[in-house]
This record gives structure tokens, C-alpha cells and sequence, in this order.
């Protein structure tokens, strides 16, 4: 497994390109299995999760070509779709796996899904999208680990679902599943995610009806057919926050390229509250550290409330902040896994239940760590960019599962970032 060694102390300058979302391009790639035609994706990013789901849809029979390099072009073609499965040895390490189940039962009316695996923040189980997809008429069985689906005869009925919890990925799910599905679906209680929102777009593309978009309510109109399309992955507004975070750690003053603007507007007006400087540029957005950063307290919620997935690298921040934060963790029960590690630069932090008290330090220092699932991975890459002498990272993969060379990008604005292969 790669390791990171990073030595602290260098501020970042330069441009830097935000690449395309991974949680928008996961969704994006499960609705080729509802499309009748090949389902063309740009400005798809280099990730490991979606490697893995590239694999998964090949394993169902589907022509899949994710291109080459930065900014690539896929083409998905599930239309000789002959094997509805998604088995444990190529699903362990995503959750978003659930994300076939929808479209699987809307298209072929069968699904075999292995329970997912993914990031350890909590027991994250998939039972909203099963009791959503159950009140469309589709049942269930486990099967050796395996969630065994049916739809009944004659497809998916449409229904009026109320989440209890917002979930993002429950929401993709039941949309894709009702775009296909017989009559009128209402989703109410509904994520509001611009990652939703770029799959429901998608599905427009391809043909399907959907109102209420970005609402608490969406309301789906099932039609017989789906087309393929082309459809553009929009910029990944978690690698945009991370990277304002790290500069904001690092010192110095960077230029983030096809920045997410409205997507990210509530973590901006939180960094701005730590002194960072933002200016918007048309498309763009420049982002120069303080001289000091302030302790400013956040708590996650849903969409447009500051995003759970920015919680470590918030945190991170504030380490070597003035004054105390005080970060509250309401969407999963077990996300602080990063504040042992951050701990061992010097940080100052105390847990109690799902509320992290941060008290800034005036220095962190270099420490050996180890990852432990993706946004704790960047946490502590980014407090190493403010510790004095060498730090390394161990189990960087999860990095690598979201990231698009979240290490390149840093080193090109000039940190010190080395990665030794296994
Ligand atoms: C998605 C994102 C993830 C992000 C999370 C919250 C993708 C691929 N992943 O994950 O990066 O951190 O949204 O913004 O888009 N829950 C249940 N039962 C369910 C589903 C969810 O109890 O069936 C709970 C979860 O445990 C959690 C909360 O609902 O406490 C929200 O989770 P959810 O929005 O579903 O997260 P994901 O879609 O898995």
C-alpha cells in the first residue's frame, strides 16, 4: 500500500483544475444500466471508486470504456446488460454498489447485490432504499451476504415514499428506479445534493420525467423507453472545499479553476468566517490564506448545510486555529476516526458523543499516521501541510478511491509531497 511523506512549512501558489465529482459520477454510471442507447460521460475523473464500478458494470455484460487520462470521456453501454449481479469481490470496498439496485429492478426486473462495503463512518445500512423500493412492489431475500431483488410482474409500480432521513444515495436509487417504473412516483423528505440533482439531469437526457429537482419533493413520471446521452460530470465540490483548506493550512494564495460556486457556497461563507480570502472570477475562484486563521464552529447537515464530507478537513483546520471550535457531527455516528491521528501531530482535540471540541495550537509537528477511510485521508494530509518536519500517511489508497491526485495537485502548487509505492 502507498504512503505519503509530506514535510510541512511550504505555502501554495498557482492554478489548480477542480476535477469531476465522484459522488455525481457513481449515480451517472449506475443509470447506464436504464438507458437503451450508450450513455457518454466528460470530464469524468482518474478514481478508484470508479474503476470499480467500471468493473461491476462490465461484469453485468456492458461495453465500458472510461477513457484515458484527466478530464476523460466514458462510454457505457449496458444494453446486452445479461447478468443483473454486483458480487462481494467487486463491491467490498464501495458502498455506493447499492446504487445498481434501483436501476437493475427498473430495467430487468432482478437484482443480485452484495451488502456494501466502503468507508468505516458508521453502520451506514442501506434499509431506506430497501423499504423504498419494497413500497414500488419489489421484494426482497438475503442470500449468503447477497440481497437477492425482485420486481413484481409487469415492473416497478410507482408510489409515494417519504424518507424518514435524508439519504443521497436512497434518493438516486428511488429515481432511478421510478423513471422506469409504471405511473407517478413521489419522493418526498428527498436529498437535495447537487450530485442528485446532476442525476436527475442525466435521466432528463436520457428522457425520463422528473419535476421538483433540487426540492425536498421530487416527482417522477414513468415512461416506457430511456435513450442514451451525453451528459457532463460537474465539478467535484468536496476536492474544491479540500483544496481551499489546504491552502488555508499551507499559507500563500492558489487559483481554483472551474470552481463549483453555488454547490459550495455555505463551506465559503465558513471559511470566510477563518479569514480566509475568497474572490469569485467568473468561473473561477481565488482563495488566500490569513495571517492568522480563526476558530469558527460548524455542524454538518444535508445539503445546502455545511457537508459532512468537509468535516475532517474542517477539523483539520482548525488544529492550529486561534481560539476553540467547536464541530458537531450529525449525519454519521462514527466520523471521527481522524482525531486520534490528528492527535499525534500535537492537536488538541476532545470528543464527547458526536461533538469534537478543537482548541488551536500554536504548532503542530510532523507525525506518522494512518488513513482510515477518504475525507479522514485528506484530513490529514492537509494538517501535515501546516506541521513543522515529516509526516507520513500510511494506507492512502482511500485517497485514491476519491481523489483525483489529490497529491499531484498539492505538489504542483508547490507542497512537499512524496509517494513511496509499495
Ligand atoms: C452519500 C455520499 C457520501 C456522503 C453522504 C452524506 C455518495 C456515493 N456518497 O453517502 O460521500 O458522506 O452521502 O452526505 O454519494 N441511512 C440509513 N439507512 C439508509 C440510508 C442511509 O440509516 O438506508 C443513514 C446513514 O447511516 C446516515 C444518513 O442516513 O446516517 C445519511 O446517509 P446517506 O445520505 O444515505 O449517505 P450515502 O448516500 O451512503
Amino acid at each position: 500500500m502507498d504512503k505519503l511523506i509530506v514535510e510541512g512549512g511550504r505555502p501554495l501558489r498557482g492554478e489548480v483544475r477542480v476535477s469531476g465529482a465522484k459522488n455525481a459520477a457513481l449515480p451517472l454510471m449506475a443509470a447506464a444500466i436504464l438507458a437503451g442507447g450508450p450513455l457518454k460521460l466528460t470530464n469524468l475523473p482518474d478514481l478508484g471508486d470508479l474503476k470499480t464500478m467500471g468493473r461491476l458494470l462490465t461484469f453485468m455484460g456492458g461495453q465500458v470504456d472510461l477513457g484515458q487520462g484527466a478530464r476523460r470521456e466514458a462510454l457505457l453501454d449496458l444494453t446486452q446488460l445479461n447478468k443483473p449481479e454486483a458480487p462481494h469481490e467487486l463491491v467490498k470496498t464501495m458502498r455506493a454498489s447499492a446504487l445498481v439496485l434501483g436501476p437493475l429492478l427498473a430495467r430487468v426486473g432482478r437484482a443480485r447485490v452484495s451488502l456494501p462495503g466502503g468507508c468505516a463512518i458508521g453502520v451506514r445500512p442501506i434499509d431506506l432504499h430497501l423499504k423504498a423500493l419494497r413500497a414500488m412492489g419489489a421484494v426482497f431475500d438475503l442470500s449468503g451476504g447477497d440481497i437477492v431483488a425482485r420486481a413484481p410482474e409487469g415492473g416497478l409500480k410507482g408510489a409515494e415514499i417519504r424518507f424518514e432521513t435524508v439519504t443521497v444515495t436512497g434518493t438516486e436509487n428511488l429515481m432511478m428506479a421510478a423513471v422506469l417504473a409504471k405511473g407517478r412516483t413521489v419522493i418526498a423528505n428527498a436529498a437535495r445534493e447537487p450530485e442528485v440533482v446532476d442525476t436527475g439531469r442525466a435521466l432528463l437526457a436520457m428522457g425520463a420525467k422528473i419535476e421538483g429537482l433540487g426540492t425536498g419533493t421530487i416527482i417522477i413520471e414513468g415512461v416506457d423507453f430511456l435513450s442514451g446521452a451525453t451528459y457532463e460530470v460537474t465539478p467535484d465540490r468536496i476536492e474544491a472545499g479540500t483544496l481551499l483548506a489546504a491552502v488555508a493550512l499551507a499559507g500563500g494564495e492558489i487559483t481554483l479553476r472551474g470552481f463549483p460556486h453555488e454547490a459550495l457556497a455555505t463551506v465559503v461563507a465558513k471559511l470566510k468566517e477563518t479569514g480566509l480570502i475568497i474572490t469569485p472570477i467568473g468561473p473561477d475562484l481565488v482563495a488566500k490564506a490569513p495571517e492568522v486563521l480563526e476558530a469558527a464552529d460548524i455542524t454538518t447537515q444535508p445539503y445546502p448545510g455545511f457537508p459532512t464530507d468537509m468535516q475532517a478537513q474542517f477539523m483539520a483546520m482548525m488544529t492550529p486555529a486561534r481560539g476553540t471550535s467547536v464541530i458537531t457531527e450529525t449525519i454519521f455516528e462514527n466520523r471521527f476516526m481522524h482525531v486520534g491521528e490528528l492527535r499525534r501531530l500535537g492537536a488538541d482535540i476532545a470528543l464527547e458523543g458526536r461533538t469534537a471540541v478543537v482548541r488551536g495550537v500554536s504548532q503542530l509537528s510532523g507525525a506518522p499516521m494512518t488513513a482510515s477511510d477518504l475525507r479522514a485521508s485528506a484530513s490529514l494530509v492537509l494538517a501535515s501541510l501546516a506541521a513543522k518536519g515529516l509526516s507520513q500517511i500510511h494506507r492512502v489508497y482511500h485517497l485514491d478511491r476519491g481523489y483525483e491526485g489529490l497529491d499531484r495537485k498539492l505538489v504542483a502548487l508547490g507542497a512537499s509531497i512524496q509517494r513511496v509505492k509499495a
